[in-house]
């Protein structure tokens, strides 16, 4: 990996600052932005429709780089405008009665407990959340005994939370839902980008990711990938446009068959060619080498704040490179102030957005460092160095 070609291809980088949220929103290759402002121009000369015919096969080629990625077929990869509208496309092809159960976590994503509730509190659908063990990981035999117990249509986990280093097993889970036949739908919006993720490893039915994070892309994009069995099933979204279906009769339509189906037909071709340009750079650089670089740099941030005398909230055997931490008293003001001071990107995240995680540490939130593989150790070392002078 060549750090330096790497670091020469983010304009956003000019000016010295050191950026470490990128399970925010990163700075995205020089060639994201290029291509899609080259598109725009093209759309303002000749209309959209005309320029995305011009450029159907160069569009078409998001699926293959998407597909390719996380070890898929062009035809399960339907673009997205967000990991949440994948996600919410995704569970609106569940047809959910009072009384079915969805399995889930306590580390799932905010939004996502958030639609579990909504769909308790509309439907009547029994949210239920499998326990950690004290190491943090996931109680498998829990999840066991309570499919035995509530023969749930739905588990959803997310592989990385948004509020701390935890990367969930989301293979272990793939293997017991496959044995007992249920949907599996996974988060992998924190983990697209950052780990090397295989959808055939997982065994999953749906897999959402966003384009922003860790992948590098623009705002405003994201995917969603289909299994080729609940594609065969026929599951499409609840409020499906003719992107997904062929209107064959008065009152009938066809489905489309592959996960386009789950797309709606309105969406910017330049945000879906910037991220194409975006996923392409990730494969490029190659996932299993920036996964292990990764990991070398959160490593050794949260060897560093430990030793200062930080308090950092990862836990878990497994960790990713979202470092989550808090001042010794728990304090997050003076911490975001020395970073601000010292032009670190950074984010904070508060017990709302992770409220049961939150509560079970008892802290009222944490500072969140996200190192990616245009960071340099040196860069590691500056900012832990700032941070532990801050405490003197
Ligand atoms: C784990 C996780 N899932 C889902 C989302 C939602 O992504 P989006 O804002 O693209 O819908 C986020 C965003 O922070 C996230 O961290």
């Amino acid at each position: 990996m060549d750090i330096n070609k790497i670091r020469q291809d983010i304009r956003g980088l000019a000016d010295g600052k050191i950026f470490l949220n990128n399970a925010g929103s990163s700075l995205m290759p020089n060639v994201v932005t290029d291509v899609m402002t080259d598109y725009l121009k093209q759309e303002e000369l000749s209309g959209g429709y005309h320029v995305a015919n011009v450029n159907a096969n160069a569009l078409e080629g998001f699926y293959d780089e998407t597909a390719k990625l996380i070890n898929a077929q062009s035809r399960n990869i339907a673009f997205a405008t967000s990991a949440t509208e994948a996600y919410t496309k995704a569970l609106s092809s569940i047809i959910f009665k009072e009384g079915d159960v969805i399995i889930t976590t306590a580390d799932d994503y905010i939004s996502n407990q958030i639609t579990f509730i909504s769909l308790h509190k509309k439907l009547g659908v029994k949210v239920i959340r499998m326990k950690n063990l004290p190491d943090h990981e996931l109680d498998l035999e829990d999840l066991e005994k309570l499919i035995r117990e509530h023969h749930p249509k739905l588990i959803a986990v997310t592989h990385i939370p948004t509020n701390s280093g935890l990367i969930q097993n989301v293979e272990a889970v793939g293997k017991i839902c496959r044995k007992h036949d249920i949907l599996y739908l996974v988060d992998a919006c924190q983990s697209v980008g950052q780990l090397a993720v295989d959808v055939e490893k997982i065994n999953c039915d749906f897999l959402t990711a966003t384009g922003r994070k860790f992948l590098r892309g623009p705002r405003g994009t994201g995917f969603l990938y289909v299994s080729d069995r609940v594609l065969e099933q026929e599951y499409a979204p609840l409020l499906l446009d003719m992107r997904g279906a062929d209107w064959t009769a008065y009152d009938d339509y066809e489905l489309f068959k592959t996960a386009k189906r789950f797309e709606h037909w309105e969406i910017s071709y330049a945000s879906l060619y910037g991220l194409k340009h975006a996923v392409q750079y990730a494969n490029s650089v190659g996932m299993e080498r920036v996964e292990q670089y990764n990991k070398g740099l959160s490593d050794r941030l949260r060897e560093n704040l430990k030793s200062s005398g930080f308090s950092v909230w990862d836990w878990g055997n497994r960790l990713s490179s979202i470092v989550t931490f808090s001042g010794p008293d728990g304090d997050l003001e003076k911490i975001q102030q020395v970073l601000k001071e010292n032009n670190v990107y950074f984010s904070v995240t508060y017990k709302n957005s992770a409220l049961i995680d939150f509560s079970t540490k008892n802290i009222h939130g944490i500072v969140r460092l996200s190192p990616h593989y245009f960071n340099t150790m040196e860069e590691i070392e500056t900012v832990s160095e700032i941070l532990k002078n801050s405490l003197k």
